[in-house]
């Protein structure tokens, strides 16, 4: 069975508040937060005080997605706004070994992304000092793309590297996720699954998220 991570980045955000509530009443895990600031990626999310605001409401840890350049000078910002998981992409961090030390002296859970065109081979050195790696299943920096289909082969591959290392960071999965996924995500070693547009598109979105949680319990 996965762990369930609803993404506000597709909430009504005139209505955070209530959404928020709902994914406290909802089987999901944790809420994650895309942060995204018009130069990492091709678009503007929200930033510190959305969060804040998030993390007055939320009875869930914050999972902050950081698609964002330099990303060391926001760290200490969002630990304050509440993120209790602080992801960093590996594509915007030139010295990733450092910004992930930062993460953990601030009492956060150091995770890293990948985009779709980095292979899970370079992280074999700072794997031992991760919490989570988060493999992008789409190009950052929208909701609502389709689902690129060589994200299994990339999570069976960092499986195999924790099982060969003996870790027991989590592997996390962002972008087009789905029903029609979640099961085959979950048995190529998923531990987290990030659905925004599925989950919040949905007419029901408390018994969609169950609906994906179910899913992968009988993989
Ligand atoms: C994409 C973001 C995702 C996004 C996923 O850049 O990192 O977290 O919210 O949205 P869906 O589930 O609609 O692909
Ligand atoms: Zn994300």
């Amino acid at each position: 069975m996965s762990s369930i991570a609803p993404s506000i980045l597709a909430a009504d955000f005139a209505n955070l508040q209530r959404d928020i509530e709902m994914i406290n009443r909802s089987e999901a895990d944790y809420i994650h937060v895309d942060i995204m600031d018009g130069m990492f990626v091709p678009n503007i999310s929200f930033g510190i005080p959305v969060c804040e605001a998030a993390h007055k409401h939320a009875q869930k840890p914050l999972d902050v997605h950081l698609m964002i350049v330099e990303p060391d000078r926001y760290l200490e910002a969002f630990r304050k706004a509440g993120a209790h998981i602080i992801t960093v992409h590996y594509e915007a961090c030139t010295h990733l070994h450092r910004t992930v030390q930062h993460i953990k002296e601030l009492g956060a859970l150091p995770g890293v992304a990948l985009n779709p065109h980095t292979p899970v081979e370079l992280l074999t050195d700072i794997l031992p000092d991760l919490s989570l790696v988060l493999i992008m299943s789409v190009n950052p920096g929208f909701g609502g793309q389709k689902f690129i289909e060589n994200t299994y082969r990339k999570i069976a591959k960092l499986d195999q590297m924790r099982k060969e290392q003996g870790l027991d960071f989590m592997i996390e999965v962002d972008g087009g996720v789905s029903t029609q996924n979640a099961a085959r995500l979950s048995q190529v070693g998923t531990d987290v699954l990030v659905a925004g547009s599925f989950v919040f598109n949905a007419e029901e979105p408390l018994a969609t998220i169950a609906e994906l949680k179910q899913a992968t319990r009988v993989a």
